[in-house]
């Protein structure tokens, strides 16, 4: 029994920000029993030239400064997404601004980039002492006035002390910020930061790879730019996907009516099937990060077999706590063994090649 359940009424009686910042506190004090994962040979891969122990991540959004780097790998997690980072300090929008959606195993949240700054987040990374894999995604300030310069600036500070930089385009709570998508946009902003990592590469001697975030809500049209965009940039991967502004109408909860992204289990659906049409597109040339809606084993190992190599949770553990991390790492080998595949990589994109 996943202990969770029996503080849950508490936590779930907090506003939900209370909550989030309860769980950083506790995370930060080692108040949280640290998850046993056996390690198993069927799922540890290389991926991006990362070893990763298996295939359960920790999405953007929990840890948005950094801060409990180490305490979240002790929660079982392989690798740990921070951010999203801005240059400069940020209060996001107007409070209330997250809601949970609990008969929908569902949040929505507008939260707009709340962050404390590239200052102590660079600093954190740099001070990290566990050697557990941390993605730094980036993004722009509300008030940037060339959308370009601050991602720059942003892939420059976290590149010398990040594992992988993920560039977040597709937030629903940034005004415009997701038209970088577009055709265009998306070209200037990558062919920039991949410049970038030219002389980034040469002046700290290391390669990272970048991977890209994209939106659920993208039409087949703008699917199929980002796709091609991202190959003739030599983006390293895609995670697939951000929160939806989509409402499902299977919502049954009081808050479905609030502005902003939809996450947890009524995304599932969608953002697999964005999942699954970008690994078509891509044909398989790059790992792709399949997240939205995973709340079990068999969730995940839908991902992987959509076309995800790795896959990311935030949502379940507001519903389950940490210990559904766990549940799915060690879910995963009986259902590779099921369909009889020996190894996590022989599972990937299988649904397509039926
Ligand atoms: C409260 C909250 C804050 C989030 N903040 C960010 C963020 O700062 N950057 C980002 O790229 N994604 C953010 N996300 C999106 C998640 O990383 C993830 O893509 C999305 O929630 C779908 O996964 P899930 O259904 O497992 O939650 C946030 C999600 C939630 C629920």
């Amino acid at each position: 029994m996943n202990s969770y359940f029996f503080i849950r009424p508490f936590v779930h009686w907090l506003p939900p920000e209370r909550a989030h910042a309860l769980a950083l506190w506790a995370l930060k004090h080692s108040l949280m029993p640290t998850a046993r994962i056996p390690e198993n040979p069927m799922l540890s891969q290389k991926i991006f030239g990362l070893e990763f122990a298996h295939p359960v991540g920790l999405a953007a959004g929990f840890d948005k400064n950094a801060e409990a780097i180490a305490p979240l790998h002790r929660q079982g997690f392989s690798f740990v997404e921070t951010g999203t980072v801005t240059p400069l300090p940020q209060e996001g929008n107007p409070q209330p601004r997250m809601f949970r959606l609990r008969k929908d195993a569902a949040v929505i949240n507008r939260l707009g980039f709340n962050n404390a700054g590239m200052q102590p987040f660079v600093a954190a990374l740099a001070a990290r002492e566990d050697s557990g894999i941390v993605g730094a995604n980036i993004g722009k300030n509300k008030q940037a006035e060339d959308t370009i310069r601050d991602y720059v600036s942003g892939f420059e500070s976290v590149y010398p002390h990040a594992d992988y930089v993920t560039i977040n385009i597709s937030s629903p709570n940034t005004q415009g910020l997701r038209t970088m998508q577009k055709r265009e946009q998306l070209t200037q902003l990558l062919a920039t930061l991949m410049a970038a990592k030219a002389t980034l590469v040469e002046t700290h001697r290391k390669v990272v790879p970048v991977l890209l975030k994209i939106a659920p809500d993208l039409d087949d049209a703008d699917l199929q730019d980002v796709a091609e965009v991202a190959l003739a940039q030599k983006i390293d991967g895609l995670i697939v996907s951000n929160t939806t502004i989509k409402r499902p109408r299977t919502l049954t909860s009081g808050w479905h009516g609030e502005q902003g992204g939809l996450s947890g289990a009524p995304l599932f659906a969608l953002s697999t099937e964005v999942l699954a049409r970008t690994y078509k597109l891509t044909q398989g040339a790059i790992p792709l990060i399949g997240v939205g809606g995973i709340g079990s084993a068999e969730d995940a190992y839908k991902k992987i077999r959509a076309g995800a190599s790795l896959v990311q949770i935030y949502t379940a553990i507001v519903y389950q706590g940490f210990g559904v991390v766990r549940e799915i790492v060690t879910g995963l080998p009986a259902l590779l063994a099921r369909d009889g595949f020996s190894h996590i990589s022989e599972a990937i994109g299988a649904d397509h090649k039926l």
